[in-house]
């Protein structure tokens, strides 16, 4: 469905794009001067609202019911774009497990990027909507013998081999006349990452296979003893949410002496290197992201002098950011359903929860909703914005300020939202997964339906 809504929105001074700050100051409050956390189209409007590509978010909240993410297609093609630039001569690859949908894989391919994805479905998903497979790399600790066969038969462009038996069920199905492009994910021993949860380059955890015990070198010999795998680089993935480049550059040092240990014994050269994704992004004013431009120069300088010192050509260099690219480019609309004040907290209860947002529960995470939809001179409060779920945990937002008079049927809208929400949804109390409507020169138009009462009973067979 294409709703044109608001198509000619009042626009702001031309010198807001180049001012981020003034955006900031606009949509965040006063006093927050860094680049803000909304969409680069996101404005402020009459009476309160915020659009976002041209859209006013009230409009699309009365329009397509709340709980709704919007996503700005605009912002994720300029994501990837970024990453195009910074990196021309390297492969990246989307990670699809921040944010999936049809619309999702036609963007990212139009925009030159080749796609990661964890399992047959969301392999399945990106194929029959056309994405080229060879484009596809698989990812997984575990994966099924569904995933192995579904991306043999399905043509994937390169399996991420995560532990020593995959090696042999690998080889095992592979059809006799073919060869399947394989990389090793190696632990190379560094702890990055937002939080303890997604750190996933340290030994002793469920990802990859350790340098530092030597299961990476073994499965590198592995994988070359075998006719139907052809070993075509090593990668890693260091964490989540990393604000450093730091991580990065040693991961590069360290996967470029397994390369060099590798031509050594086995006189093989590894002519690729994978280094994840994990990009960080603010989810609050004030919070910083990993700098796309700075990561691109420090990796390639360290590329180029541990391959220089090792005598080692240039492999090609792949990465894989999933959160940097969807995350900014999405919002969550919810409507305040209840504000209950206790003793010492101010309730302001929403109807979503971490049945559509699980990440505060999971990590801990903090947003920064705000009103939109009505002006408020009310003192700002203090409040704990909850789901809707039978939890206690079940937070959306802790300790953020919001207008003091803020009630029911207020909006809310939460930026920054864009991955890891929907694709870690869950079917929790039978709400109903939320919409996704894509938001681009003043059109809206819905990517991902509502969950409705209908799907969620229609799975349900039994007597
Ligand atoms: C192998 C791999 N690559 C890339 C990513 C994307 O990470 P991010 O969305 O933090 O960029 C992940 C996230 O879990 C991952 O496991």
């Amino acid at each position: 469905m294409t709703v044109s809504l608001h198509p000619s929105l009042p626009s702001l001074p031309s010198s807001l794009p180049g001012d981020p700050g003034a955006l900031s100051r606009l949509l965040d409050g006063a006093g927050t001067d860094g680049p803000s956390v909304w969409p680069r189209s996101a404005r402020p409007e009459a009476g309160g609202d915020v659009s976002v590509g041209g859209v006013s978010l009230t409009e699309a909240a009365d329009r397509f019911g709340t709980p709704l993410y919007v996503l700005d297609e605009q912002e994720v093609r300029e994501r990837c774009r970024t990453y195009r630039a910074a990196f021309p001569q390297a492969d990246v690859v989307y990670a699809a497990k921040a944010f999936l949908c049809r619309a999702m894989a036609h963007w990212v391919r139009e925009e030159g990027l080749g796609l990661d994805v964890c399992s047959a479905g969301e392999l399945a998903l990106a194929v029959t909507t056309g994405f080229p497979p060879e484009k596809i790399v698989l990812h997984g600790n575990a994966k099924s013998p569904e995933d192995l066969r579904t991306a043999l038969r399905l043509g994937v462009g390169v399996i991420v081999v995560d532990s020593a038996s995959e090696i042999a069920r690998l080889a095992a199905i592979t059809p006799a006349d073919a060869r399947q492009q394989v990389m090793v994910r190696v632990v190379p021993g560094i702890a990055a990452g937002g939080h303890a949860k997604v750190r996933t380059g340290t030994d002793d955890q469920k990802f990859g296979l350790s340098i530092t015990d030597g299961s990476a070198q073994h499965a590198v010999a592995r994988i070359l003893d075998q006719r139907h795998l052809e070993l075509v680089g090593l990668h890693c993935h260091i964490g989540s949410q990393i604000g450093s480049v730091k991580p990065y550059v040693t991961a590069v040092r360290r996967l470029v002496g397994l390369l060099a240990r590798i031509r050594e014994q086995h006189g093989v050269v590894l002519p690729r290197l994978n280094i994840g994704g994990g990009h960080a992004i603010a989810y609050r004013p004030g919070e910083p992201s990993l700098d796309v431009g700075v990561l691109a120069d420090r990796v390639r300088t360290e590329l180029a002098d541990g391959c220089a010192r090792a005598h080692l050509p240039l492999p090609l260099l792949m990465l894989e950011p999933g959160r940097a690219i969807a995350g900014p480019a999405g919002v969550a609309v919810y409507h305040v359903l209840a504000v209950k004040r206790t003793g010492e907290h101010t309730f302001v209860a929403v109807d979503g929860g971490m049945s559509d947002n699980p990440r505060p529960a999971l990590y801990g995470v903090r947003y920064a909703p705000r009103l939109i939809g009505r002006h408020s001179s009310a003192p700002p409060r203090t409040v704990t914005v909850v789901g809707r779920h039978c939890e206690a945990g079940d937070v959306l937002a802790d300790e953020v300020e919001l207008p003091g008079d803020v009630r029911p049927g207020d909006l809310l809208a939460v930026p920054a939202a864009g991955a890891y929400h929907l694709s870690m949804a869950s079917g929790y109390n039978l709400v109903g997964r939320p919409p996704v409507v894509a938001v681009s020169g003043g059109i809206a138009r819905v990517l991902v339906r509502r969950e409705s009462l209908d799907d969620m009973t229609r799975r349900d067979v039994g007597l």
